[in-house]
C-alpha cells in the first residue's frame, strides 16, 4: 500500500488521539510538525519519538520541504479555514479536526476549495464509528418501532478543559454539538431543515459564554430532533456520545450512547396504555477500528481507492450548517433556515 506522507499543522491535546491510531498504520508516515508553538511540536516530537524531515510554524515551508501529499489539521477551530486551504493549494488531501469553520461561508470556501484543488477534504466525525451507534441505527431502521418520527437527545458533561474552550462563544453549540448533530442526522438519515435554539452560560459556569443549550429542529421527512446539553453540568453525566430516545409509529428505542439499547413496541390491548413488547434489538458488531481510528481508516482507505470517504467536507457542511443556524438562532431568537445544498 502507497504510503501517505503526512504533516500534522497543529500538535496540541487532540493529537494523541490521532497518533495512537496512525501509529498502527503502516501507510502513514509522519514527516512534517507545524505549530505556532515551538514547545508543543518539542512535546509531540518526544512522546511520539517522531523524527520529522521539516518541523516550525510556517505550514506552506513545512509541507514544500517535507514533500508531504497530507495533511492532518489538528489546530483549534479559528485556524481550520487558513490551514486547510493552504494545504489544499499546495497540493495536499487533508483530514481535518471538527467543526470545520467557524462560519457557513469559511465551510463553504472549504468546500469550493477541496473541488477546485481536485483533492478531498475530509472531517473528523469520530462518534460515528462506534459499535454502539451503528446498532442505534440498523435498530431504527430495522426494529418493531416503525418508521421513525422524534430523536431526543441529553448531553450533559461537566468538562474542565481550560484553553481555547474558556474563551470562545457559543463553546457548546460550535465545539461540541457538532457531534451530537451530526450523529442525529447519520442516525435519521434526514437533514435539517429549520430550528429554534437557545443558548445560555449558566450560574457557576467556568467558560466564558454558551455552556448550555437547547435546540429543536425540523428535520427532512417529517422527522424532529431536541436537543438539551451542557458542559457545565456536575453529576450524573450522560456519555459523550449523549443518551438518545427514537419514537417511531408504533415503538420507542433507549440508547445510552454505549452498549445500552432497549425497546418496547405497541403489543396491543383495549386500556387507555396499552400493552408493551421488548423490541427484538439487533447484537452489537464490533469494528475493525474505532472513533479516529476509524474516521482516519475510511479517510485513508478512499485515498488509496479514490472513492468519497464517510465524512467528507461536501457531507459535514451539512451538519457544520445545523451548527450554525443554531448559533443564529440563539443570538436571533428567531426559527432559522438551515442551510440547503442547491447545485446539482
Ligand atoms: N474529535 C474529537 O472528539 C475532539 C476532541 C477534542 C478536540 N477536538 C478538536 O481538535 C482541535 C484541537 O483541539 P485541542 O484540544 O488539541 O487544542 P489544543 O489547544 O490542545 O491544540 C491546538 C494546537 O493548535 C496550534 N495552532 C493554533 N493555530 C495554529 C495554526 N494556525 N497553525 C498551526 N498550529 C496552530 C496551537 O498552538 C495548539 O498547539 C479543535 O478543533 C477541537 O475542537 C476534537
Amino acid at each position: 500500500m502507497e504510503k501517505r506522507k503526512v504533516v500534522f499543522a497543529g500538535c496540541g491535546g487532540i493529537t494523541r488521539a490521532w497518533m495512537t491510531a496512525v501509529q498502527n498504520f503502516a501507510d502513514v508516515e509522519v514527516v512534517g510538525l507545524c505549530d505556532l508553538s515551538a514547545s508543543s511540536i518539542d512535546a509531540f516530537r518526544e512522546r511520539w519519538k517522531v523524527d520529522p524531515v521539516s518541523a516550525g510554524d510556517n505550514l506552506e515551508r513545512v509541507i514544500r520541504e517535507s514533500g508531504a501529499d497530507t495533511v492532518f489539521d489538528c489546530t483549534v477551530p479559528s485556524a481550520h479555514p487558513s490551514v486547510t486551504k493552504a494545504s489544499l493549494a499546495a497540493g495536499c488531501d487533508v483530514l481535518g479536526e471538527k467543526p470545520m469553520a467557524p462560519s457557513l461561508e469559511e465551510a463553504l470556501e472549504m468546500v469550493a476549495a477541496a473541488r477546485a484543488a481536485g483533492r478531498t477534504y475530509a472531517v473528523i466525525q469520530n462518534r460515528r464509528y462506534l459499535p454502539g451507534i451503528r446498532r442505534f441505527r440498523q435498530a431504527i431502521g430495522e426494529t418493531s418501532i416503525g418508521p421513525l418520527t422524534t430523536l431526543d437527545v441529553d448531553f450533559y458533561i461537566g468538562a474542565h478543559f481550560g484553553g481555547f474552550r474558556s474563551e470562545m462563544d457559543h463553546v457548546l453549540l460550535l465545539d461540541m454539538a457538532i457531534h451530537t448533530f451530526d450523529q442525529a442526522r447519520f442516525l435519521s438519515g434526514a437533514d435539517a431543515e429549520y430550528v429554534y435554539a437557545s443558548d445560555w452560560n449558566p450560574a457557576g459556569s467556568w467558560y466564558r459564554h454558551g455552556a448550555n443549550a437547547v435546540a429543536f429542529f425540523e428535520m427532512s421527512g417529517g422527522v424532529r430532533c431536541t436537543y438539551r446539553g451542557s458542559w457545565c453540568a456536575e453529576g450524573h453525566n450522560t456519555s459523550w456520545e449523549g443518551q438518545w430516545r427514537a419514537t417511531g409509529t408504533t415503538g420507542t428505542l433507549l440508547w445510552d450512547g454505549g452498549s445500552g439499547l432497549t425497546g418496547e413496541h405497541d403489543a396491543g390491548g383495549e386500556e387507555l396504555i396499552h400493552d408493551f413488547a421488548a423490541v427484538d434489538v439487533p447484537p452489537e458488531v464490533p469494528l475493525d477500528y474505532t472513533g479516529h481510528a476509524g474516521v482516519i481508516r475510511d479517510f485513508l482507505d478512499s485515498l488509496h481507492t479514490g472513492r468519497t470517504p464517510m465524512t467528507d467536507c461536501t457531507d459535514n457542511v451539512k451538519s457544520v450548517a445545523m451548527v450554525l443556524a443554531a448559533v443564529e438562532s440563539a443570538e436571533t431568537g428567531k426559527r432559522v433556515k438551515v442551510w440547503k445544498e442547491t447545485r446539482t
